[in-house]
């Protein structure tokens, strides 16, 4: 007797546990982020940031090339940082639309791919045709995205 009595509220214990479970699972669920990715910056500031910074400095290695393995790899570290800012125009809250907008975001990412690889050639021709894809990489996404295709350079005052 005493032991159905305790089975049976050891039962009605497990069917508690499992509504609870039921019930709060997939709250938890909706609560917990959906991945460990928690984008802060916008566009503008991942420009300032990065994108504009790291193409200045790959342009400015294209028109006057590195004289030594230092300032090669300089290059082509900024190129990587420009590479993987562009990446990150593709992540989270930076995304405009899921179609022109992460083909321009890829065009630039490529471009600067390929600086980067002229880089590590230490190939200043290379380079060169590399800058002039990231420079149509920028004025295509501007030309779209960028308040009616303002060309490069200053905002207007
Ligand atoms: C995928 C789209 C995209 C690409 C690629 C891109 N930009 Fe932009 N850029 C934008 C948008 C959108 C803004 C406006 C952001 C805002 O004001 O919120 C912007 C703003 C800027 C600004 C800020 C000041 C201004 O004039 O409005 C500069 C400078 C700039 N971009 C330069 C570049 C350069 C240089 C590259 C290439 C190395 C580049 N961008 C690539 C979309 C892009």
């Amino acid at each position: 007797m005493r032991r159905s009595l305790t089975s049976r509220a050891a039962r009605t214990l497990w069917v508690r546990v499992a509504a609870i479970a039921v019930l709060t699972v997939p709250v938890a669920a909706q609560r917990a982020p959906q991945s460990g990715v928690r984008t802060l910056a916008n566009v503008l500031q991942l420009h300032e940031l990065l994108i504009s910074p790291a193409s200045d400095a790959v342009f400015n290695a294209s028109t006057d090339p590195p004289t030594d393995d230092k300032g090669w790899t300089a290059a082509r570290n900024q190129a990587l940082i420009l590479a993987e800012s562009s990446n990150l125009l593709m992540v989270g809250s930076r995304v405009r639309d899921n179609a022109n907008w992460m083909k321009m975001s890829r065009a630039l990412v490529d471009a600067a791919a390929l600086a980067a690889d002229a880089a590590e050639k230490k190939d200043a021709m290379a380079l060169e045709s590399a800058t002039d894809a990231i420079t149509v990489a920028c004025m295509d996404c501007h030309r779209q995205y960028r308040d009616g295709g303002r060309q490069m350079g200053a905002p207007p005052r």
